[in-house]
């Protein structure tokens, strides 16, 4: 097999990778499967997870619940010191091997490897002492159908992390799908990829709940290619609900958050789109972002996660979904100003406005579409 594999360098971490998965576009499955474009993707990983263990009391313990080579898993054992303990697990015995290597190649010792279904294997971990202070479920496509599983094998205080890649069904090309997976739909909106996030997010908690622990996001992350959340699993306290909907009207560009479903423009009395149920509380902790800047100099990143930390930091407390100068400019049949032009001028007029880090030509803002249109 050896033959087949490459050494490359990710992060600190000396990986062997399938010599084919670094040259073709979409990495092959066969032997194991490796995406080194996910390498942004594992970056982050490795900032919120030594982040979180920093004030984590109780057994540092990460489940790798689909860990292919191990590229994440073996990362972390390498170079989160604060790890204790990581359980590195897929269905195929091929990307074992190769992670088995990769463990000796770094001379990681404190790596347990098995070759189990990933409900399977989560489940092996719910009992109380044997959940993961952080466990991470990275399928291929989307991650519900492991949430229930991996809910119940995160520790109480505990973070999920989960990645989605069926980027059509959560942008709106198939509802039905997109329902029966997560519980909601989407609308086709320039903001999908929030919706995106939040109707992961939405489906995260809904299962939280019927397992009677709550979730708190603590960091997402996103790119063309994947949707990332980090949340806690907290114990249930109060029945405060953050589900709701997101009113998007294409008549006039209108878009916000309702509780409950009404269908009338409150700007211009159209006939408005609905997305959800979905996640409508924050997205971001703003302290766990900056501490995740603090420790980001820690470790050997993409130098791209500075700024997109610093985006989320700033974006925390603002309202939800965004506006891209693309249809601000499409509406005013104008060819675009500048973000960093069209982010001033709101704030000029005594709005709040931030670039977001879900979209680089895009900003949030507090003031309504007729505002921003009558402000530009
Ligand atoms: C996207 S890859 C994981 C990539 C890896 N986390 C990384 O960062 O490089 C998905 C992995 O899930 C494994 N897999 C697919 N279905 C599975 C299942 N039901 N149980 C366990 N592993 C599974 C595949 O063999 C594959 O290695
Ligand atoms: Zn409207």
């Amino acid at each position: 097999m050896e033959s087949t594999l490459v050494e490359i360098m990710e992060g600190r971490t000396r990986l062997l990778v399938p010599k084919q998965s670094m040259v073709s576009k979409a990495p092959p499955k066969e032997p194991a499967f490796f995406n080194p474009r996910a390498r942004i993707n594992r970056d982050f990983s490795i900032i919120a997870y030594s982040t979180f263990l920093q004030k984590f009391k109780g057994p540092k313990i990460f489940l790798d619940s689909l860990s292919g080579i191990g590229a994440r898993s073996i990362r972390v054992a390498n170079e989160v010191h604060a790890v204790e303990k990581v359980f590195v697990n897929d269905v195929n015995p091929k990307a074992l091997e190769i992670a088995q290597e990769i463990a000796k190649l770094n001379n990681v010792t404190n790596c347990v490897f098995s070759e189990n279904e990933a409900c399977r294997f989560l489940s092996l971990h719910s009992k109380r002492d044997q959940r993961g202070a952080i466990v991470d479920v990275d399928p291929f496509g989307s991650p519900s159908k492991y949430i229930d599983c991996a809910i119940r094998a995160t520790f109480h205080g505990g973070l999920l992390s989960t990645t989605a890649t069926d980027l059509t069904v959560l942008h709106g090309l198939f509802p039905t799908a997109c329902k029966r997976k997560y519980y909601g739909v989407p609308v086709r909106a320039e903001y999908g990829d929030e919706i995106a996030l939040r109707l992961i997010l939405g489906c995260t908690n809904l299962v939280a709940g019927r397992l009677d622990v709550k979730i708190a996001p603590l960091f997402v992350q996103n790119n063309m290619h994947y949707y990332k959340t980090y949340v806690k699993v907290l114990v249930r306290t109060g029945d405060e609900e953050e589900m709701g909907y997101i009113l998007n009207c294409k008549n006039c560009g209108n878009r916000h958050v309702i509780k409950e479903i009404t269908r009338e423009c409150e700007v211009c009395k159209s006939k408005a789109g609905i997305a959800g149920p979905l996640w409508i509380g924050r997205l971001y902790d703003k302290e766990f972002v900056e501490d995740m800047i603090a420790n980001k100099e820690k470790f050997e990143v993409d130098k791209s996660c500075k700024k997109i930390l610093e985006k989320c930091k700033n974006e925390a407390d603002m309202p939800p979904t965004y506006f891209t100068i693309d249809e601000i400019a499409h509406m005013k049949k104008c060819p675009p100003i500048s973000l960093a032009k069209t982010i001033s001028k709101i704030q000029n007029a005594g709005f709040r406005a931030t670039p977001t880090s879900l979209n680089p030509a895009a900003f949030k803002t507090d003031a309504r579409i007729d505002e921003i249109l009558s402000i530009i």
